[in-house]
């Protein structure tokens, strides 16, 4: 990865300098290292990217297959000022914003999971983990963002979700350093969109990129499954779902397609 091919694509109009973009040959987990500068006092905005993670975190405790090669792994760490529950949508903004760059880039097809997982065809593409720190002066979001670039098949195994990556999906010839540039540039620029409006402004975009509204869907969360039809997502990201017992507003959890998909566990 070359830091200047990256500066090169960045767009020097998106409200907040990324002061440094760090890059590591191998590192347990760019959230991992991200969270360790915070609290060791390092401020500003900045970003972290791996060519390979030993220990790369997934949602739910999961493990995030991160082999030389295989993906981009990537966290950008930003200062906000906002309170951390006006914070929870913030990461459909991410899949949204992580959706249109790869589409920018000549990906086509490409769907949204709730809460935010970009697929094709169903199969997971990328992954994003939002990791929240506090310090006495401000409130740090870490954007973890992983993208499948090259997944040799020895993971397809190990993975025991239906997954894809980038080579499988395009003909161009993609550099790495200008899908993180182009990723950053929209996720940069819809994040100052939030800070002044809100999720609203992007309610309608993830209503028509969600590949499961109208759909039967269960919701897993640390305590309950939910089980109804998915009416997408209500003005501050909540999951709506159609139950048995009436519409409910999800806010925590992660949609599972099929109750069989449920019960088959996942391993990213
Ligand atoms: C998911 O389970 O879908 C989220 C996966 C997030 C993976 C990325 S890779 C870069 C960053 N560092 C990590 O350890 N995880 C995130």
């Amino acid at each position: 990865m070359n830091r200047e091919l990256i500066e090169k694509h960045l767009s020097p109009d998106f409200g907040v300098d990324i002061g440094e973009i760090l890059l590591f040959e191998e590192i347990d987990s760019t959230n991992a290292e991200s969270l360790r500068l915070i609290r060791s006092g390092k401020r500003g905005n900045w970003v972290v990217l791996a060519q390979s993670q030993s220990a790369g975190r997934g949602r739910s405790g999961r493990h995030w297959y991160s082999h030389k090669g295989a993906g981009i792994y990537l966290s950008l760490v930003r200062q906000f000022t906002m309170k951390a529950n006006a914070l929870q949508s913030l990461s459909l903004v991410t899949a949204i914003s992580l959706h249109s760059a790869l589409i920018t880039l000549g990906v086509k097809n490409l769907q949204l999971k709730w809460p935010n997982d970009v697929l094709h065809e169903k199969r997971k593409l990328a992954g994003i983990l939002l990791e929240l720190q506090n310090t006495s002066s401000a409130l740090y979001i870490v954007f973890g963002i992983g993208i499948n670039l090259a997944l040799p098949a020895q993971a397809r195994h190990e993975i025991d979700r239906p997954v894809t990556d980038l080579n499988s999906l395009t003909e161009n010839q993609l550099h790495a350093e200008e899908i993180v540039a182009v990723l950053l540039n929209k996720l940069l620029s819809n994040v100052a969109v939030f800070e002044s409006r809100g999720f609203s402004s992007f309610q309608d975009e993830w209503n028509r990129l969600d590949c499961y509204v109208g759909h039967d869907i269960v919701i897993q969360n640390s305590s309950e499954r939910i089980i109804g039809k998915s009416l997408g997502v209500d003005q501050s990201g909540a999951q709506l779902i159609q139950t048995a017992g009436g519409r409910q507003a999800v806010i925590g959890g992660e949609i599972i397609p099929s109750l069989r998909e449920y019960s088959e566990g996942s391993a990213t």
